[in-house]
């Protein structure tokens, strides 16, 4: 989601600099959007839908007042409507507040307020906010102490702005969730995202988790959560307006690379049970995991390969899983035993295929999971049950962080359906969004890739989990570099591919799991070096194969059943670098659609 935030001695442009802030954040969520201003009431109006659809509705209403702020949505708590679109008040239109993240206890605060007389109008964890803020209005205090008692009562990670009836001023905070705050010389700005307000000014405050920023037309109090003033660095930003969308990266593709930890910590929230050592799905209801003695897994492109990387985990807990083409599943020929529980996986919820293939089940009788990162999409609607992989919005065609909630995710669904106890994926999972951190900070995949891009055509191998890595490593290398690549399990070279191998033809193989399967890739590198083509080895023990190589990607040891997300992570990063040497246009691939609606 984005937020935006004004604060301004001209009422009239309130309205403008709203509506163009949120349209530079769409990429951050569409679908739904709002704004609330401040004039001695509350003027708020939100609609599900693109920001076109807001705009539409403003036409000819005359919205001013001296602050405002402004939402664009990406649900994750119910689906996208009017009701649930922000700002969202309370019952008395003294506050609106717009959020972005999710607050974890939100159910247990609306038992509390709904006993107290609050009633509730979305179905938003967002709402519980407003009402709260209402409580501590209601008893004597002051905006700023009732925002600052509501905020210390929320659970969970957010970036939070409130705005109230009669006041000039902003309140905003956040944790775990960014928020910047823009300084201009008649106005103040906020924002998740510096883009949102680049063309006003270019001094900027990023709040600190937990701060908690004042804004009013001439000025900006950041404070600690219980009141104590704080003295902020003030930034100056060196952006082009125009390409601030991707935060200072080149291509969305490298942003949504880096934003990979920040994907999983959402994937995995309220997911892991650190206290009684189990993985949850509280979205999946426990009837289907009672039900389900065996999976047949549907999906496309880089979340097929989500979903054979899913199958492994599953098998090897002893549920027999198979995977499926979704546009080469045909329910007729398949047996549909009793207890089987059909999955698809899809980023969007909308692929052609993958529809088709879980409304044929559904048609069979089966019951049907959603796996998808767009609320109330087609997928969730359709099927029986949806689990989301809450990757947020995913703008660059080549699919990155989706793919890395979905590995998490269907790990954790292998962990569900298992119900072992102490999980053996805990620590694996908690660990993630650090061990990506890591590759991130120290990869060298740029130099490989300056090294190996003059290239004939390029392999991938791997064994196990790592085999559908290798698979979506060869993807994503042709799909933005248009060189030739693939994926191969390291077994198979033996049987035709080696003779394609020669000087010209980089391997990249993937070196990680038991002392057994290293040895017998380590026998596979062997076979290609002796070859001449160049190496580069994807590893979590370096010692053990470093002397095979040309070249070493290295990651973080963690659970053999979960490197194979860290490993991927190494993948995106060698062929975005072998895309960006040639020069490719790396977010919109030729002849290539993020999503692909017809069969
Ligand atoms: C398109 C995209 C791929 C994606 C596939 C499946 O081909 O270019 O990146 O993996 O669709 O999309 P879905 O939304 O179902 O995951």
């Amino acid at each position: 989601c984005g937020i935006i935030g004004y604060a301004g001695s001209d009422p009239d442009t309130t309205e403008n600099v709203l509506l163009d802030g949120l349209s530079s954040l769409e990429y951050r969520g569409y679908d739904s959007a709002g704004i609330a201003v401040a004039n001695g009431m509350l003027d708020v109006y939100k609609r599900s839908g693109e920001l076109s659809v807001l705009e539409s509705t403003l036409d000819g209403k005359t919205v001013t007042g001296p602050v405002g702020i402004g939402h664009t949505r990406w649900s994750t708590h119910g689906p996208p409507t009017d009701e649930n679109a922000h700002p969202h008040t309370g019952c008395s239109d003294r506050v609106a507040v717009v959020h972005n993240g999710i607050i974890s206890n939100d159910e247990s605060l609306k038992s509390t307020l709904t006993d107290a007389g609050h009633t509730f109008e979305s179905d938003t964890d967002t709402e519980t906010v407003p009402h709260l803020i209402e409580r501590f209005l209601d008893r004597g205090y002051s905006p700023a102490e009732s925002f600052r008692h509501a905020i210390k009562r929320l659970d969970g990670s957010y970036a939070i702005a409130a705005i109230f009836h009669d006041s000039d001023e902003i309140y905003a905070t956040r944790r775990q969730s960014p928020l910047v705050v823009g300084l201009g010389a008649d106005a103040t700005y906020l924002a998740s995202d510096v883009p949102a307000f680049i063309e006003h000014t270019d001094r900027v405050i990023y709040l600190e988790d937990r701060q908690v920023a004042r804004l009013t037309p001439t000025d900006v109090v950041i404070t600690d959560d219980d009141g104590e003033r704080v003295d902020p660095a003030v930034d100056v930003v060196d952006w082009d307006p125009e390409d601030a969308g991707k935060s200072g990266y080149d291509h969305y593709m490298l942003k949504e690379i880096y934003e990979q930890p920040q994907a999983i910590r959402q994937s995995t929230r309220g997911r892991i049970l650190e206290l009684d050592g189990s993985v949850t799905l509280p979205d999946l209801p426990e009837s289907i995991v009672e039900e389900t003695d065996r999976v047949q897994f549907v999906a496309c492109g880089s979340s097929y390969y989500a979903t054979q990387y899913g199958a492994a985990l599953l098998r090897e807990r002893g549920i027999p899983t198979q995977t499926f083409v979704a546009s080469d599943y045909d329910v007729e020929r398949i047996p549909l035993e009793s207890g089987t529980l059909v999955v698809g996986v899809t980023q969007s919820g909308e692929t052609a295929d993958t529809l088709g293939a879980l409304r044929d089940a559904n048609r069979a009788g089966a019951t049907t999971l959603a796996v998808t990162n767009v609320v109330a999409s087609s997928a969730a609607r359709e099927c029986d049950a949806t689990v989301y992989i809450r990757a947020g919005p995913e703008i660059s065609v080549a699919a990155t962080k989706s793919f890395a909630s979905q590995q998490a995710t269907v790990a954790i669904l292998a962990s569900v359906l298992d119900g072992r106890r102490p999980n053996p994926f805990l620590g694996g999972l908690r660990d993630l969004p650090s061990d990506i951190q890591r590759v991130l900070d120290t990869s060298n995949a740029r130099e490989i890739a300056a090294e190996i891009v003059d290239a004939d055509a390029y392999f991938f191998i791997g064994r196990g989990y790592q085999w559908p890595v290798a698979l979506e490593g060869a993807l994503k290398m042709k799909e933005i570099t248009y060189a030739h690549a693939e994926g191969f399990p390291a077994g198979e070279l033996k049987h035709g591919p080696l003779a394609l191998v020669t000087e010209r033809t980089p391997v990249v193989a993937l070196v990680t799991g038991s002392n057994e399967v290293v040895e017998k890739t380590v026998g596979n590198v062997r076979e290609v070096e002796s070859r001449g083509a160049p190496v580069v080895v994807v590893t979590d023990s370096p010692e053990d194969v470093a002397h095979l190589a040309d070249f070493v990607l290295e990651v973080p040891e963690t659970n053999p059943a979960l490197v194979p997300v860290v490993t991927n992570v190494q993948l995106q990063l060698l062929a975005y670098w072998t895309a960006y040497e040639l020069d490719r246009p790396i977010d919109k691939p030729r002849n290539l659609a993020k999503s692909v609606t017809v069969e």
